[in-house]
């Protein structure tokens, strides 16, 4: 659609960034928290990029009021971030470590003196390690309790002072990357076992959701889903095909359950004749059913392009973490599709598809298959940036964010209802398995990708562009 004029952006958007705990508060073991599954995985040698780690990440434990005070400085509306839920219940749940939750009181109230709208994230892949290896965390259901539990906590006591809350941070992510293809923690290959731990994510999910709305607390929750729109190559109906089954296996699979409460038909028809089908216990659908998310968290970074796959075709392959542009291999699903490479776009130095009016396909699809306010939760450009003079000159940010955000605002001229935006990310942090030399922030931060560095702060050129947009509520991108 082509539209003469575009809609404003509403006057209460949230132009907003994000972050999450264990990519850049560091302080790994201090104030009493516990370890983490992830503490534990950047130990094994070989598995992230140059053996990055997020003991120090970028400080952000000990500079979070340098840090409001740039977000303050540049007029940020909201910021995204998660808690780390070991440093609440260090070993996953029984007493409260006071001094970790004093942390996250501090940056709030640091946050609402500023004037910035705190939106918070209660899961964002950091599971308790204790809980890991008292029960494997998310295979088992005991995970559904302490996480509500964890959450109860959360909830009261930021009732009132935090209004907008994210559940799970891409579910679909953590249980593929952890089960599904080892790359992330605990780093197993088990189809079988990946399909259930996301049916216990899905239940953790639902129980949560149930819990806020039970205590009647001020505001709204959902979860965000890392949405990649499929695309087919072309018109040939066995690549039309592929780019269903795509749309099918990896997001309606996600999205339907949390928004219907149900598995697709086809996805669990097709897990069932392979025998790996999740085991329902008594209750379980009746849950799903019953919880409704307020809003819908999306991180969108790009789209990706679907071809015929046939039951001897390609596998998963290799991921470009090293930021070699052309590295990445040939990827798919034998049997159901092939992610093959579109001609119509450019691509990031990780491979990443730069794909603006993806996002407006995405919240379009969402709109009416789901009918729900949408936040945006996740954008952005990870690239190299290089200060010259002092400064950072990301012109290459600037283009891809403005562009997205146009996309934006065509959804919401089209009839779509986006409550806000946040980039990825508000400083420079730790890329999970990319290291600190993939760069999102709109603040730079001097450490290298040896991590190496004074953790200097610089704002970026992209820094003083989204404080324009935010200061004109859009009308200058
Ligand atoms: C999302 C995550 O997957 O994308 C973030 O929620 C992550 O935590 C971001 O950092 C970018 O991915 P990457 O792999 O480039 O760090």
């Amino acid at each position: 659609m082509e539209h003469k004029k575009l809609a404003k952006f509403p006057e209460n958007f949230l132009w907003g960034s994000a972050s999450a705990a264990y990519q850049v508060e560091g302080a790994w073991n201090e104030d009493g928290k516990g370890v983490s599954v992830w503490d534990t995985y950047v130990r094994i040698p070989g598995k992230t990029f140059k053996g990055t780690d997020g003991n120090v990440a970028v400080d952000h434990y000990h500079r979070y009021k340098e840090d409001v005070a740039l977000m303050k400085a540049q007029g940020l509306k909201a910021y995204r971030f998660s808690i780390a839920w070991t440093r609440i219940f260090p070993n996953g749940r029984g007493e409260i470590n006071q001094k970790g939750l004093q942390f996250y009181i501090d940056l709030v109230d640091e946050l609402l003196a500023a004037g910035i709208e705190p939106l918070v994230t209660l899961y964002h892949w950091d599971i308790p390690q204790a809980l890991q290896d008292e029960y494997g965390g998310w295979e088992s259901r005991q995970v559904i309790a302490d996480f509500v539990n964890y959450a109860e906590v959360i909830f009261n006591a930021f009732n009132g002072k935090v209004k907008r809350w994210v559940s799970l941070n891409e579910q679909n992510i953590f249980t593929a990357h952890g089960w599904l293809l080892a790359i992330h923690p605990p780093g197993k290959i088990d189809e079988k076992l990946f399909y259930q731990v996301n049916h216990h994510a899905n239940l953790a999910n639902a129980a949560v959701i149930n819990k806020f709305h039970e205590l009647g607390i001020e505001g709204g929750i959902g979860p965000s889903f890392a949405y990649t729109p499929q695309y087919s190559i072309d018109s040939d109906p066995k690549n039309v095909l592929a780019a269903e089954n795509a749309e099918e296996m990896l997001s309606h699979f996600w999205m339907d359950v949390y928004m219907y409460g149900e598995y697709p038909i086809a996805a669990l028809n097709y897990l069932k004749e392979k025998g790996v089908a999740p085991e329902f216990a008594e209750g379980d659908a009746e849950l799903l059913k019953s919880a409704k998310p307020d809003h819908l968290g999306i991180n969108y970074y790009q789209s990706a392009t679907n071809a015929f796959n046939p039951v001897d075709g390609v596998g998963f392959a290799e991921m470009n973490t090293t930021g070699k542009k052309g590295t990445s291999g040939e990827s798919g699903a034998p049997g159901l599709y092939k992610r093959v490479q579109n001609p119509y776009v450019d691509r990031t130095n990780w491979d990443w598809e730069i794909d603006p009016e993806g996002l407006r396909i995405a919240i379009r699809r969402i709109t009416s298959r789901y009918r729900t306010p949408i936040l945006i939760t996740e954008n952005g450009l990870g690239e190299y940036d290089k200060v010259e003079d002092g400064q950072i000159h990301d012109d290459y940010r600037i283009k891809y964010l403005a562009s997205h955000v146009k996309a934006i605002q065509e959804a919401i001229t089209d009839g779509a209802t986006v409550l806000g935006y946040c980039t990825w990310s508000y400083t420079d942090l730790l890329s999970w398995l990319n290291g600190y030399q993939k760069r999102y922030g709109f603040v730079y931060v001097d450490q290298d990708e040896n991590q190496n560095g004074s953790q200097k702060r610089i704002p970026k050129d992209s820094y003083y562009w989204y404080k324009k947009v935010i200061e004109t509520n859009g009308e200058e991108i």
